[in-house]
């Protein structure tokens, strides 16, 4: 029996009530295939912990987080606390200590789901957003010059590496060649003639590895339009760290919306934990009130069932959410329905027990 270690960390306004509905989820699916069972530690960091101590985690909350097999995370960011120091002091944080610089994004139009585009289906909206999660343009170096005169400056500079952008690219073409797909490189070396020209060749060079390897490379203003034109252009995806933040919410638009949209941070090595966490933020707007989604905590469920080896289960996870969503009626408010988040969580979970 696989025995893995999970580090909870619920966070901020809707991040703990998802994360209920997927470890339920997580516990249901390990206790009725019988190969795996999960132990948790749960911290309580976050924009609470923030006001109560002055930090977003314990002090040597890096540490502390070290032996796990895994974190499984919510979501972070509350009114009250800025925003650049609760992400940076919690999420970023972890996604750098762990070196985490493999972020997967999945955008499928899963069976059930009404995405809003007219032309969208099952088939052409079907891609695997892997995004650069480790330096780019949220490397986190710059100053503030002068605060507050008029001689301010802001500078923020992004950083990209060779070690850095080829290890990206290079695990893309893996993926790619794994599940014979295409690859896209999405960049924007006609205006960033530093970084951009530099990832181009990165991806180019990389690219005489992976013969077998379609590849495509677009300019990220073009790639968002590709995206909702004609979606089907998109199977592998690799971008930078920002390109990717953004154009994974127009995935998520795509394949139905922030309550559907899952994302593992990896570190492929195994040298440290890797993270796994739904792509949506803490919703202020609709927290504490029983409205938010938990199927996108749940996808991240599934990822981190395939990140055990355990891809079957994943699997078994993704068939059960299409029969789930075949009732919109049952769904959340933001698939038009009329449940709750607990609602959705338990009826996954009765749900989950005719794949096994
Ligand atoms: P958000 O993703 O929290 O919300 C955007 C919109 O999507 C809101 O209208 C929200 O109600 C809706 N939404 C999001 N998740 C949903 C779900 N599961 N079910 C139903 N509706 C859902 O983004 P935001 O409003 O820009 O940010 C709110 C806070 O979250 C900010 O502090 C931001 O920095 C933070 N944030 C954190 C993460 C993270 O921890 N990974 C990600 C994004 C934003
Ligand atoms: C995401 C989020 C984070 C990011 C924020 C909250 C720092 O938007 O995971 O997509 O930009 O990476
Ligand atoms: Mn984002």
């Amino acid at each position: 029996m696989l025995r893995k270690k999970i580090a909870v960390i619920g966070g901020d306004g809707i991040g703990p009530e998802v994360i209920e509905e997927g470890i339920k989820v997580m516990n249901e699916a390990a206790a009725l295939d019988g190969r795996i069972t999960f132990d948790y530690t749960y911290f309580p960091w976050g924009c609470e912990y923030y006001l109560n101590h002055g930090r977003m985690m314990a002090e040597d909350g890096i540490e502390q987080l070290q032996h796990f097999d895994a974190i499984y995370l919510g979501a972070v960011g509350f009114p009250g606390v800025p925003d650049h120091i609760s992400l940076w002091d919690l999420l970023l944080v972890i996604r750098k200590s762990f070196d985490q610089y493999v972020n997967l994004r999945p955008i499928k139009l899963l069976d059930g789901v009404k995405g809003p585009l007219v032309h969208g289906s099952k088939q052409n909206i079907d891609m695997l957003f892997i995004r650069e999660n480790s330096e780019g343009e949220y490397a986190g170096a710059g100053d503030r010059l002068y605060k507050g005169s008029e001689r301010e400056v802001a500078l923020q500079t992004g950083v990209f590496s060779r070690t850095g952008t080829e290890r990206i690219i290079r695990h893309a073409f893996e993926v790619a060649r794994k599940e014979q797909k295409t690859l896209t490189s999405i960049s924007k070396a006609n205006a960033l003639n530093h970084s951009m020209v530099f990832w181009d060749e990165v991806f180019e060079e990389v690219s005489a590895d992976y013969p077998d390897v379609t590849t495509y490379s677009y300019l990220v203003d073009a790639a968002a339009m590709h995206m909702i034109m004609d979606p089907g252009r998109f199977e592998v995806v690799v971008t930078s760290n920002l390109f990717g933040d953004i154009l994974t919410d127009v995935g998520a638009a795509l394949a139905g919306g922030m309550g559907l949209a899952a994302g593992a941070n990896i570190n492929p090595e195994r040298k440290y934990p890797s993270m796994f966490e739904p792509v949506h933020g803490s919703a202020p707007d609709i927290a504490g009130k029983g409205l938010a989604n938990p199927l996108a905590a749940i996808w991240s469920v599934s990822q981190m069932f395939d990140f055990f080896e355990l891809p079957d289960i994943g699997e078994k996870l993704l068939i059960t959410m299409e029969q789930v969503l075949q009732n919109p009626k049952m769904l959340t408010p933001d698939l038009g329905g009329t449940g709750t988040t607990k609602e959705v969580g338990d009826r996954f979970t009765e749900m989950l027990a005719q794949q096994f």
